[in-house]
């Protein structure tokens, strides 16, 4: 028996329309689900080029790592599987599930979990949040950022500044609740000018860039901070201006800084499965503003390597 799936072949070319065969469960919490939208995600296009730390390096495999599914009891849900959402058919394993109510259209929810649970289980387990505290996000142009404004807000935060290097979609922000912007440039000194003046005694920084801004960032910030006993919490999600940081040692001492991330292994599998319930539920309730970008699944390979739109997420549709 075989189903539609986006398949990779190999870890240097996107994946392909191709027939596959159809999963079958193998373990006893394993059930198929019929997919209804699969989002690409940036985790999801780093799976697929084999450079995931979590990848096992075999292929060919189906790639894609949630979506929204039919049961073969009817109920529509969200999941998350390891074995591949972008065909018609994926495993998906009950315990890492959660309903979705009829009226919920299923691509916004596809779009939406995987960008905005990061800031969600960020401000919900990892720091000690109030309300009413500022905010900071480092990356703030891309899916997961935007969405991090909003979510920052619905919980209950005060100042939201949103730093990124796109400044056409900074420009966009304040209409998600941004209360000011911040420009990246390759000036580094005008930057730390910038975000010492938005966001110098900010209590938490929401961070999706790593690397050489992010090194900046945390001294402009310390360095300009009224009171350097006032903790800041750092919370480290995504890399992507690059994997690693040079940060000098006073940076640890001469202030309250603490560091910690958000993902798989930072926080458990309950922990998160806690956390996608009520998530549905804002997203379901349009408390969040989530832009799709739908696409036949049948186009997966011209899509993949197409530029995406800023602030809108691709979701394919089997
Ligand atoms: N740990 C987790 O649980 C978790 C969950 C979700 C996402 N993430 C990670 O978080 C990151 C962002 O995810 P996303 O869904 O928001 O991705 P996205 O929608 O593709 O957005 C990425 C954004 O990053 C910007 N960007 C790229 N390189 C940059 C640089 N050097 N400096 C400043 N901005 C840069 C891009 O803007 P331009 O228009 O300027 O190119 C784009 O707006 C990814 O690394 C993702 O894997 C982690």
């Amino acid at each position: 028996m075989s189903m539609n799936a986006a398949v990779v072949r190999s870890f240097d070319h996107p994946p392909r329309y191709e027939e596959y065969d159809l999963p079958v469960p193998s373990r006893p919490d394993e059930v198929v689900a019929k997919v209804l939208a699969a989002g690409l995600h940036p985790r999801v296009r780093t799976d697929a080029s084999g450079r995931h730390y979590t990848s096992d390096g075999v292929l060919p495999m189906v790639p894609g790592i949630d979506g929204v599914g039919v049961l073969e009891d009817g109920r529509t849900v969200y999941f998350v599987t390891p074995g591949g959402a972008m065909a018609e058919v994926a495993l998906v394993d009950t315990k890492r599930t959660v309903s979705v109510p009829e009226n919920v259209d299923a691509a916004k929810v596809a779009a939406a979990m995987n960008p905005a649970m990061s800031s969600w289980v960020a401000l919900r387990r990892r720091v000690p949040f109030k309300s009413g505290q500022s905010v900071l996000i480092m990356g703030a142009t891309g899916n997961a950022g935007g969405m991090a404004i909003q979510i920052a807000k619905l919980l209950g935060a005060g100042r939201v500044v949103g730093a990124g290097r796109n400044p056409a979609r900074l420009a966009e922000l304040s209409a998600l609740g941004a209360d000011d912007v911040v420009l990246l440039t390759d000036d580094a000194d005008s930057t730390a000018r910038a975000l010492a003046q938005a966001a110098a005694d900010v209590d938490i920084v929401i961070d999706y860039l790593w690397g050489v801004p992010s090194a900046n960032a945390m001294t402009a910030l310390l360095t300009a901070r009224a009171d350097r006993s006032k903790s800041m919490d750092w919370i480290e999600i995504g890399a992507i201006a690059g994997p690693t940081i040079e940060l000098p040692s006073v940076a640890l001492r001469s202030a309250n800084l603490r560091i910690q991330g958000v993902g798989q292994g930072a926080v458990s599998p309950e922990g998160y499965k806690a956390e996608l319930r009520s998530l549905v539920e804002e997203i379901g309730a349009g408390r969040i503003e989530v832009n799709v970008n739908e696409v036949s699944l049948a186009e997966v390979e011209e899509t993949w390597t197409a530029r995406p739109v800023a602030g809108k997420r691709t979701v394919f549709v089997p």
